[in-house]
This record gives structure tokens, C-alpha cells and sequence, in this order.
């Protein structure tokens, strides 16, 4: 398993749109379990490939307390949803920020497990939102989109600034 480097915003290969997985491999598979490590050690709560510059439609999430729950989302839809839900959403692409999104409160998602069967998985609240901002990153959304113009400019500076800084 390998560590992958997560991209930051500003950076435009984060609104690329993710291309649906044709064939789970043995290569998905290592980029899933790399996936996964690289979630937990940053650590975070969710990661598209998108971040990790591989515009494929797949999502590893995992909101458990105990980091025990795994879940992998390969071509994942929407096939319902009801209420709305507002959470602070963080992204690891965004480091450092935090803002308030609107999202559907219940969804039920229809996707591929890492061995390629497909499966319906039915969330709430912060499982919900979870998946709604990793969906989101396959069609190279970022949460800071939803805010307002002076909002995301303000965030671009600060990521701009950080980004320098962590590159000298
Ligand atoms: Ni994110």
C-alpha cells in the first residue's frame, strides 16, 4: 500500500469530472486500498479519486467513531433522496476550512463494492452529506462552491498563501 498525494484547492485538476470505472481490478484495488490509507493517515472522513488526481468515479468513506467501517462507492448514483441537512463540511483539499452546506438529509445510493457487485446502501445525516461531497468531487465540485463570491475568494488567497509556503 502507498500513501497518494492529495491535491489542494486551488489547484484545477479538482474540477475535473470523474469517468465512470469500466473493469475493477486488481489495479482499482490497490488504488482503493491506497485510497483508504490515505484517508485514514490525513486523517479524514471521506476521499474521491479525483482528489488523489485519478479522475475515476470512486469514493472510499469511512464516519466511524473507531475508523472501523469502510465503505467503498464505485460508480455511485443517487437513486433518492428527502429533507435537507446542513452540517460544517471540511474537505482534505481545502485544509484549514469550514462552512456550512446544504445537502439532502436521506439519500439511497446505488454503486459497485471493491469487488465489483453492486449494492444499495441507504444514509443519514452525517453518513449522507458524506457521500453527497464525495459525489460532488466526481463532477469537480468543490463544497467551497456552494459559498458565496467574496466567501471563496477570501479561501482562495489563504490556499493560494498556504500552498506557497508548503511548497518552499
Ligand atoms: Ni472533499
Amino acid at each position: 500500500m502507498a500513501l497518494l498525494d492529495i491535491l489542494h484547492y486551488p489547484d484545477p485538476r479538482l474540477y475535473n469530472k470523474a469517468k465512470a470505472v469500466e473493469r475493477i481490478d486488481e489495479k482499482l484495488r490497490t488504488l482503493i486500498d491506497d485510497m483508504f490509507e490515505t484517508m485514514y493517515a490525513a486523517p479524514g472522513i471521506g476521499l474521491a479519486a479525483v482528489q488523489v488526481n485519478l479522475p475515476l468515479r470512486v469514493i472510499t468513506i469511512d464516519v466511524s467513531e473507531e475508523r472501523s467501517d469502510p465503505l467503498c462507492l464505485v460508480n455511485p448514483e443517487i437513486l433518492a433522496r428527502r429533507g435537507t441537512v446542513e452540517l460544517e463540511e471540511g474537505c482534505l483539499s481545502v485544509p484549514g476550512v469550514y462552512e456550512m452546506v446544504p445537502r439532502s438529509e436521506w439519500i439511497r445510493v446505488k454503486a459497485l463494492n471493491r469487488e465489483g457487485d453492486a449494492f444499495e446502501v441507504e444514509a443519514n445525516d452525517l453518513l449522507a452529506v458524506c457521500i453527497q461531497h464525495e459525489m460532488d468531487h466526481l463532477e469537480g465540485k468543490l463544497f467551497v462552491d456552494y459559498l458565496s463570491q467574496l466567501k471563496r475568494q477570501r479561501i482562495r488567497k489563504k490556499a493560494t498563501k498556504l500552498n506557497k509556503q508548503a511548497t518552499l
